[in-house]
């Protein structure tokens, strides 16, 4: 997500945001900026690409300024722009926001009636209006912060000047991190450690609904209807490479455990309880343009094809729409039947994988319609496509997809009540049932990762393996395929994913006490059927680990080893699923001395054929 710093003190304050910003650049951003209060005037500075463009822009300005707020921009609401990086300004008011505000454009309607004009497609601008109308109703800064809030639904962390008071910087969370530093004659305001770690490690760390006023003896924190609350001073003992990745070892395990939120942003502003409809408008379809679909086809790489897998069985059985998925580098070299009935849906986290931008291309050349599921806003496939599901994920810095992941199988779930909800096959009742279920995916992953001890004794156990199976049948096929995928590619350890009911037709020749199996066996209609190719695997030998749902006992006397999962939707489970085999793969590649976060041959995004 983007990164936040703010000083006030006695010392100059836009080298401090500069520094604080380079260190939060490892997390990937597409524009930066930075306001400061100088003459008693405020200034901004903005620039779309890397900080050197920033620096670039401040010099041979010769600021001397005490009091400053910086932003480096990964985008959520509108493309990477200079209009649209922070900090936005209204008025005499900056602000610099992380988070999305989910009532964003109902509010934008409302303030756009009185008059306000926008100057940016961001959700962030509508803060920085409600705070201003706020102070040209008579309040100081921190009321009009407190009282803008209170008008705002979703997730922030924000960092507020106003020109007027010079002499304070304030702050506020919710949902989202923000931590005050504090040091001689100073006072720190940022998203993430690194940021201020060369400056102090005294720092105190806010929660949700609190609000920060900084000043250069200290801060005061209060609670949203203004009571004063007292906050422990902590010490920070990271260094600076620990503190980039939160405390986690490694980007990809503190990816892992951000699962939970990165799946609540991907949901956060889409979802109408009583109604039991989805907000989707963004892939860019009118109802009668759904209503005449004859097919889908949804196309990806790697493991965002993995998630494509899924998406079919959540499509067909929602939507009733026929669904075929594809491998981007197969689909255009096949000559696809594509019509003007026909939808590509493309599946790229990065947003610029070669091979899938060639099928969005592809489809469009056929006049087919075509929309992408992509993390990255603005990139080529969310710019190529007629329309654009973004999860929200943040940006995923290990090699190895996991967070992108889960959060395009959840996407995908959102768009299958969608469709369904406009085709008439998902009733108001059912569309109410499947939202209810999906609010509560969060903290079902939330008590998965609380078991990762015991994954990591189940890798310490099987990490001398050379070869592996994975199996799973029906919409957990697809899981069996990711986890064998993430085994390979951060442990270099042969992995292969099969639908379960395939093993007899060929693999089940390699089965040995040398191949264990990882069998995904949770209660679902094919549940008999999978234990069935469990008791194969064990008439040859075979090692099985069995992930299965809590209070399945009668599975623990048939497997080596049981992995419990919460009794769940089997549309959802393949969620589930992904957790403990992503921390399986994570542990066995620790254990064999791998370099996870960056294996060896892999890109991050593959931008050639
Ligand atoms: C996943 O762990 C891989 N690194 C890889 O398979 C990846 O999913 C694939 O290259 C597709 O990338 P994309 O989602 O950015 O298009």
């Amino acid at each position: 997500m983007c990164g936040i710093i703010g000083y006030i003190g006695n010392q100059n304050v836009v080298p401090i945001l500069i520094d604080g910003l380079k260190r939060l650049e490892y997390r990937g951003y597409d524009s930066a900026g930075v306001a400061f209060i100088q003459d008693n005037k405020i200034e901004v500075r903005r620039c779309v690409g890397k900080l050197k463009n920033l620096e670039m822009a401040l010099s041979g300005e010769k600021s001397f300024s005490t009091i400053g707020i910086g932003h480096t921009r990964w985008a959520t609401h509108g493309r990477p722009s200079e209009e649209n990086a922070h900090p936005h300004r209204v008025d005499n008011i900056v602000v610099v926001h992380n988070g999305i505000i989910e009532n964003y454009s109902q509010l934008k309607k409302e303030l756009a009636s009185e008059g306000r004009r926008f100057a940016s497609e961001t959700d962030t601008e509508v803060i920085a209006h409600l705070i201003d109308r706020q102070v040209k109703r008579g309040l100081s800064l921190v009321e009009a912060v407190q009282e803008a809030l209170k008008e705002v639904k979703g997730a922030y962390a924000i960092a507020v000047l106003r020109q007027e008071e010079p002499e304070i910087l304030v702050g506020a969370r919710n949902g989202c991190p923000l931590v005050a530093g504090l040091c001689q004659g100073g006072a720190f305001l940022a998203s993430d450690i690194p940021a201020i770690l060369n400056y102090t490690r005294d720092v105190v760390f806010l929660d949700d609904k609190e609000i920060i006023t900084l000043t250069p003896e200290g801060i005061r924190i209060m609670d949203i209807e203004g009571s004063p609350i007292e906050k422990e001073l902590s010490k920070v003992i990271w260094n600076p490479v620990m503190a980039e990745k939160g405390g986690y070892r490694h980007f990809m395990l503190k990816e892992i455990y951000e699962q939970p939120r990165a799946i609540m942003d991907t949901i956060r502003g889409r979802l109408s309880h009583d109604t039991g409809n989805v907000y989707l408008d963004e892939i860019g379809l009118s109802a009668d343009d759904i209503k005449g679909l004859k097919n889908i086809f949804i196309v990806a790489c790697g493991t965002s094809w993995h998630a494509a897998l899924a998406g079919k069985f959540m499509i067909e059985e929602m939507a009733r729409i026929p669904v075929e998925v594809d491998v981007a580098s197969e689909f255009r070299y096949r000559d696809p039947i594509i019509d003007e009935g026909s939808l590509l849906i493309a599946i790229t986290q990065s947003g610029e994988t070669a091979d899938t931008l060639a099928a969005i291309r592809e489809a469009k050349r056929k006049k087919g319609k075509a929309f992408s599921i992509c993390n990255v806003v603005g990139s080529t496939a969310a710019r190529e496509s007629d329309g654009v599901i973004y999860t929200h994920a943040g940006p995923e810095i290990g090699v190895a997809a996991t967070k992108t992941f889960t959060s395009q199988l959840v996407a995908l779930y959102l768009l299958a009540i969608y469709l369904g909800r406009v085709k008439g096959v998902v009733s108001q009742g059912a569309g109410k049932r499947h939202l209810e279920v999906l609010s509560q995916l969060p903290h079902l992953i939330e008590k998965v990762l609380e078991k990762n001890e015991k994954i990591e004794e189940m890798a310490r156990l099987y990490s001398h393996y050379k070869d592996f199976l994975y199996l799973g049948r029906g919409p957990n096929y697809p899981i069996a395929l990711e986890g064998a995928l993430k085994l390979k590619e951060i442990s270099y350890i042969h992995a292969e994913g099969y639908p379960a009911g395939e093993m007899k037709h060929g693999p089940i020749a390699l089965i040995d006490d040398q191949m264990p199996s990882v069998v995904l066996i949770t209660k679902n209609s094919v549940y008999d059927k999978v234990l069935s190719n469990i008791m194969e695997v064990k008439a040859r030998s075979g090692k099985v680990i069995a992930l299965a749902t809590e209070g399945d006992q009668d599975i623990a006397g048939r497997v080596d080893h049981v992995f419990y999962l919460p009794e769940f939707d089997p549309l959802l489970t393949p969620v589930l699923l992904a957790i403990p085999l992503q921390l399986f793969a994570y542990h066995i590649a620790i254990i064999r001395g791998c370099d996870v976060d960056q294996p060896r041959n892999l890109a991050k995004s593959v931008t050639v054929e």
